[in-house]
């Protein structure tokens, strides 16, 4: 018996999806439901919500006990009224569909619907998105809700996203309709079980199955196993969000669908979930003015660029940032005057759509009554935070063209799933602080800190579009990849490439003989070492080479030892048994070149080499000179430029735009306008 839901509509545009790309969008999550008996406080916000420029406020994300109170018996009386109000205040609605908090009474009844560890005990009720997807209690109760929301507000004039569920994670359950389900996955996968033994590599200490019942995903000593057992869950995440969407899709086939991404550490391929729906939308939550802002603004555009790169470019929507402090990380500083409006506009500056806060109001009781919120529990509109927020509003208001404006990025920085969970998994004589997302942004920094756009992207896309691509830290690497990404320099494209790639294929099965990229680099990788934290090496350029580096410079993590073929050396190691050894090289291949960094180089390095690498490549910043902590990035349509200039220091900063010197104050920010030829 198949647990799955079958009848997958068919895949079209939804037509609101036209009208929802064509705006810019402010709003917040809003929990109405805790506040029916406060009708002072409804009507409060509704005046707020028109006060600050709301236009699209998310709703019902975790009603599902007061929208069924008890089994079977339904009220949307109070959704009703508030679809009316939000109409009637001119605000959109993104209405939730409610399966991340589902009732007491629901578990109580169908213990099933809970999931299970490891060790086979329940998870007792509690918190929220504590369920078991493949149930198929749970997957009933939830197609039968999300039906009566779809067949309620279908042509209700607020409605104008849906939002599914909150956050999926990938939190697993070991009950046995998921071990079973994984199972067929894997038979769907593989075939037999023949296929998964090999694919495995299962003779290695005995672990040959003779049976599905056999394989276990617990075993940490199986890294095929556990990284199929990881995309599994994240197909059984996408899965159940499909199951979520077929009510909605039938009923509402004009109302675009999403559901909202967090960062990328949540055991999630993002990049296939994002086919499935039609806006990307993401939760940030920056620690802003914990560690340094610098850091933490190169890493949020990383993470934004991400989130525009999942469907190839087309704007996110930012729907959830906080006006002021979280109370879950484990330190969150108010943020300092600007900072709503800078982070705001950095979302902008990358591709976002739509800026949207959790919370509006702040909740009277629970976990989160301590988080902050665009209404307080003091209420009105007379806040620092109110007010910063209304400027957002005004500032999204403002720029209505920003819309139809797009991101001029010709770097592409691939950021891969499954590559990060099988390096994640790998023993190697490194067994910890591998550090792949942490390599991505410090290639990304280069091109942050000099105001070059970047786009993050899939190793499964085409490159074609991209002068330069790099891919740090490819260590899983398909024969299909590396065959993208050798046709990409035969064509003239630029490829950078760093210790650890290629190593192993799709099932972590290292490659045998030369590596798939062994021609396109011209040198063969003999051996490799790792450094501890302080036992840095150290890397010298070599006299006179193409890229006209020179210098030396610290370096660290990994060390690939490489014996060039064709390929030209830009750097050797300057310590250890191996100094004089290949630690940089460049490879003419076809009409591209391709460079290897076989060690981590400290950021000056990498730094200067980028900027040579760009500009032999004629990759212009939007801005030089730009002080430190300054970001300049762009979006631009046909006709105009919006160059956004960021000040992310609590210093003033002094800018040049067209031989004008500007002052950027402390956390500020400055958006330029200005017509473009036609490109
Ligand atoms: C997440 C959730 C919200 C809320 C916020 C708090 O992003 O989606 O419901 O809990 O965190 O920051
Ligand atoms: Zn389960």
């Amino acid at each position: 018996m198949t647990m799955r839901f079958l009848r997958y509509h068919r895949r079209m545009q939804p037509q609101n999806l036209t009208e929802l790309l064509s705006r810019l969008w402010h709003g917040a999550d809003y929990n109405y439901e805790q506040w029916l008996e406060f009708p002072d406080v409804l009507h409060e916000d509704f005046r707020l919500m028109n006060l600050a420029h709301c236009t699209a406020m998310s709703v019902g994300i975790f009603s599902w006990a007061k929208l069924e109170p008890r089994e079977g018996q339904y009220d949307f009386r109070w959704l009703d009224a508030l679809m009316d109000d939000l109409h009637g205040h001119g605000i959109r609605a993104i209405l939730a569909t409610p399966s991340a908090a589902h009732p007491a009474w629901l578990s109580a009844r169908v213990p099933e619907v809970q999931r299970m560890n490891h060790l086979g005990q329940r998870e007792p009720h509690r918190g929220r998105q504590n369920f078991c997807r493949t149930s198929p209690v749970f997957r009933e109760k939830v197609t039968a809700i999300n039906t009566l929301l779809a067949d309620r507000y279908k042509d209700h004039p607020a409605l104008l996203l849906w939002h599914v569920s909150n956050e999926y994670g990938s939190t697993v359950c070991y009950c046995p309709t998921c071990l079973a389900d994984f199972r067929r996955w894997l038979a769907a996968r593989y075939g037999d079980l023949d296929g998964v033994n090999r694919a495995w590599w299962t003779t290695f200490w005995s672990h040959t199955y003779t049976d599905w019942d056999e394989i276990d995903p617990v075993d940490p000593s199986n890294n095929g196993l556990l990284l199929d057992w990881q995309r599994y869950n994240s197909d059984q995440v996408l899965d159940f969000y499909r199951m979520e969407c077929a009510p909605l899709r039938q009923l509402t086939p004009h109302i675009p669908l999403t559901t909202n991404f967090m960062r990328p550490d949540v055991g999630l391929d993002y990049w296939k979930i994002a086919e499935h729906i039609d806006i990307v939308c993401w939760d940030s939550y920056p620690e802003w003015h914990v560690h340094d802002d610098v850091q933490t603004a190169c890493e949020t555009a990383f993470y934004h660029d991400l989130h525009r790169g999942y469907k190839q470019g087309q704007p996110f929507y930012l729907l959830e940032s906080s006006p002021s402090q979280t109370n879950w990380q484990p330190l969150s500083r108010l943020k300092r005057p600007g900072m709503v409006k800078l982070a705001s506009a950095q979302a902008l500056a990358h591709g976002a759509m739509g800026v949207n806060y959790f919370q509006w109001r702040q909740s009277r009781g629970g976990e989160e009554k301590f988080h902050g919120a665009v209404v307080a529990h003091r209420g009105g509109e007379n806040t620092r935070t109110f007010r910063e927020v209304v400027e957002v509003g005004e500032m999204l208001a403002g720029m209505p063209a920003l819309a139809a404006a797009r991101t001029p990025a010709r770097v592409g920085i691939i950021y891969d799933f499954e590559n990060e969970w099988a390096l994640g998994l790998a023993h190697l004589p490194r067994k910890v602080n591998k550090e792949y997302q942490a390599t991505c942004i410090e290639h990304y920094t280069a091109f942050w800190r000099r105001g070059i756009p970047v786009d993050v992207i899939n190793a499964r896309q085409d490159f074609s579009k991209y002068a330069l691509v790099i891919a740090p830290m490819l260590y899983l690497l398909s024969e299909e990849t590396a065959t993208r990404l050798t046709e990409f320099v035969r064509a003239g494209g630029t490829l950078v490439t760093t210790y650890m790639t290629g190593w192993v294929n799709e099932s972590d099965l290292t490659h045998l003989g030369a590596s798939p990229l062994e021609a396109v680099w011209g040198f063969k990788l003999v051996e490799y070492d790792t450094f501890g934290a302080d036992q840095a090496g150290q890397v010298m350029c070599t006299a006179g080479n193409t890229l006209d580096l020179i210098g030396s410079a610290r370096c660290g993590r990994f060390a690939d030892l490489l014996e060039p073929t064709t390929a030209e050396v830009l750097a050797v190691y300057a310590r250890d048994f191996y100094g004089t050894q290949a630690a940089l090289t460049v490879n003419a291949y076809g009409q591209g070149k391709a460079y290897h960094l076989g060690t981590q180089v400290d950021e000056p390095f990498l730094g200067a080499f980028y900027e040579k690498l760009t500009r032999a490549l004629g990759l212009f910043p939007l801005l030089t000179g730009l002080p430190h902590g300054v970001s300049a990035q762009a979006r631009q349509t046909e006709r105009q430029q919006f160059l956004f200039l960021m000040n992310f220091t609590n210093q003033t900063q002094t800018i040049s735009v067209e031989e004008t010197a500007t002052d950027l104050p402390p956390y500020g920010v400055r958006i330029v306008v200005k017509d473009v030829e036609i490109i």
